[in-house]
């Protein structure tokens, strides 16, 4: 049976560079994205490469997009949570969420816990997310929804840190399933950088030299691709006891991860105001 993977952001940067890769690799692989356009140009490299369109800052657009990848791939070989957009002003979703907690938490929420089944009839499942890799601070528990001193970028590492927490309970949760979690801080990489950036040129500049400073998707990919091969592929690199289901990355190199931290009931506390959260938005 082909292997398969799903990539969120895989019509783009760093999602893109992991699709081309699992591609070559003789995976069935389903991007998706926004933009017809760079979907279509993923979908036309061949019969393996496919798009389907959402967005994914719609709490109901990835419960259909769950449902649905679940009935066209009941058996997922790897998940790939990658989609994000940067937004220098606070917006709220359709769904009355901040617009990062939307879409670089809560999309990746319910498309990990959604898609438990079909990852875990798969021989060696593994979830990537991009989170922070306990490379921020903690969480704003009294304001999840940052509606006091909103910055673009502090809203992205924050979402990054809930992710982190996202990947604790996940590996938690299902620590029966042999689904292997794997949290990724890329370092900044040179993509497309997409969102909605004020008009400063001190933000333009700092673009700038991201574009310069920045390694290239080429490198990202190298780099994470060791973390996602089956156990027995990459014994040196993770070590394939049961309980290390979970695996941060930061550039490259794994981060320890400290048994002692408060991270697990901060994930449980987590898990539970998310569900709540959704409750309170149906
Ligand atoms: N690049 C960096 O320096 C850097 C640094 C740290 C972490 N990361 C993380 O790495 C991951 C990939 O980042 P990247 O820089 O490669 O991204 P990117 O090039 O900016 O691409 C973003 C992707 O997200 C998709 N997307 C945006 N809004 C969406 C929505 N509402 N619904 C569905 N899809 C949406 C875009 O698809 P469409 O255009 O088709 O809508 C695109 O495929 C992200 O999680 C990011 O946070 C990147």
């Amino acid at each position: 049976m082909v292997a398969v993977a799903v990539i969120t952001g895989g019509t783009d940067g760093i999602g893109r560079g992991l699709a081309e890769e699992y591609l070559r690799r003789g995976y069935e692989v389903l991007v998706i994205g926004r933009s017809e356009r760079k979907g279509r140009a993923f979908a036309g490299i061949g019969e393996r490469a496919h798009f389907l369109s959402a967005d994914l800052s719609e709490v109901a657009e990835n419960r259909r997009l769950a449902e649905w990848i679940a009935q066209r791939y009941p058996v997922l070989d790897v998940l790939v949570l990658g989609a994000r957009y940067h937004r220098s002003a606070r917006v709220q979703t359709v769904d009355g969420f901040e617009s990062n907690f939307g879409l670089f938490y809560l999309s990746r929420f319910l498309l990990s816990h959604g898609l438990v089944g079909p990852l875990s009839r798969a021989e060696h499942p593994v979830v990537l997310n991009f989170g922070a890799a306990w490379q921020t601070g903690p969480v704003r528990w009294d304001d999840l929804q940052l509606e006091r001193g909103y910055h673009g970028v502090g809203a992205m590492g924050h979402a990054g840190r809930l992710n982190d927490l996202l990947g604790v309970s996940f590996v938690d949760r299902y620590a029966d399933e042999g689904i292997r979690y794997v949290v990724n801080h890329p370092g900044v990489v040179v993509t497309s950088f997409a969102g909605e950036y004020d008009h400063s040129p001190v933000t333009a500049a700092q673009v700038d030299q991201l574009r310069v400073t920045g390694k290239s998707v080429a490198t990202a990919v190298a780099q994470i691709f060791p973390f996602l091969e089956p156990p027995a592929a990459h014994a040196s690199v993770v070590a394939p006891a049961g309980r290390e289901r979970l695996t941060a990355v930061l550039e490259g190199e794994r981060v320890p991860l400290d048994p002692g931290s408060r991270d697990l009931e901060d994930a449980r506390r987590l898990h539970d105001i998310t569900l709540k959260l959704l409750r309170m938005a149906a």
